[in-house]
């Protein structure tokens, strides 16, 4: 279906849990969060309920995400009930990997095909530092595992001025051997990143700067696609801030609490728990046909009054 400035909304973003096993800097405060109680929680048969009644809409490509969506119990059940549901072509799955070798077969065998990595930096110590405990070994065996089972794999690599800039170019140097996509992602002023220092938010026009010999590629979806030349893989630039994308977007989001946002960014929501049949399907058409046209990043700060763990990117 289309939204009121024709474009076509094909891709729903669903946070399965604003829970989490790591406590990334700029996402989660150190103590957690104040966790959705277990009522708030979306139920998964009306995860099923709600994706069924989108693809009737037209969503043909669904993302699980959270928090980390492999600590929500049922998640591959879940993934084999969406699989099946008629017009659903792709599922896909946002984590940061420290759980995922335990499921990675369950989740190939139940239809999920591409899997995001949350990698901000390929030093153990940094990586522990950023993910407040995360082992990086955990990481990178999770990738290796996906990349062998056959799903598309991408990294995303947060930019953080002052953080993660020397980690540029070996995480493009990582594309050399590797097919898969580094995709990095400017920092958006939301949540925990409110109040934090001018300098820690950096345009991915650094990318291009330290690394003159990427080739534009192609545009794909929001991201910029590049290529260094003789690299097995690919480098992507998401830059909502430096390079506003917003007249290309094409995606809905589900919040763990069972809110629709048609936009990341706005504080705008619409809750879709216990409703069925006609009155579902009226929501999520009010959704997608009045989803905001822009963001207004100004300076990188959001409009949304949420954490990003509820969300999901
Ligand atoms: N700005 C940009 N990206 C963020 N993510 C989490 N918080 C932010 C933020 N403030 C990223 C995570 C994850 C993806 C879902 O969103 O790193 O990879
Ligand atoms: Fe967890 Fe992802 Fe948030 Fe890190 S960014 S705390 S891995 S949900």
């Amino acid at each position: 279906m289309k939204d009121r400035y024709k474009r076509e909304i094909s891709y729903m973003r669903i946070s399965l849990t604003d829970r989490c096993n790591f406590r990334c800097l700029y996402c989660m405060p150190a103590d957690g969060i104040e966790k959705c109680s277990h009522d708030d929680i979306i139920s998964l048969e009306e995860v099923e309920k709600i994706v069924r009644a989108a693809a009737t809409l037209g969503i043909k490509k669904i993302r699980l995400t959270g928090g980390e969506p492999l600590v929500r119990k049922g998640i591959v059940s879940l993934c084999e009930k969406i699989s099946k549901i008629p017009g659903i072509e792709e599922i896909c799955l946002t984590t940061n990997g420290a759980l995922f070798k335990d499921y990675a077969k369950a989740l190939k065998d139940a239809g999920v095909g591409r899997v995001n990595f949350s990698l901000d930096t390929l030093d153990p110590e940094k990586f522990k530092k950023i993910s407040r405990g995360g082992d990086l070994k955990q990481t990178l065996a999770a990738i290796d595992e996906a990349i062998s089972l056959g799903f598309k794999v991408k990294i995303n690599a947060v930019l953080i001025g002052g953080f993660n800039i020397d980690d540029i170019e070996k995480l493009v140097d990582y594309t050399k051997d590797h097919d898969i996509q580094v995709r990095f992602i400017e920092l958006m002023k939301m949540g925990q990143t409110i109040n934090w220092d001018q300098k820690n938010f950096v345009s991915n026009n650094i990318v291009l700067e330290k690394l003159p010999d990427l080739e534009e590629v192609k545009t794909d979806g929001v991201a910029k696609v590049y290529k260094m030349p003789g690299h097995k893989g690919t480098v992507g630039l998401i830059s909502p801030i430096s390079s506003c994308f917003c007249q290309d977007c094409n995606r809905i989001r589900l919040t763990a609490d069972g809110k629709l946002k048609p936009c990341l960014h706005s504080n705008r929501e619409i809750s879709l728990k216990g409703l069925d049949g006609d009155d579902l399907l009226a929501a999520l058409k009010e959704g997608i046909y009045d989803k905001d046209k822009s963001h207004h990043l100004v300076d990188g700060t959001t409009d949304t009054k949420r954490f990003m763990n509820t969300i999901g990117g």
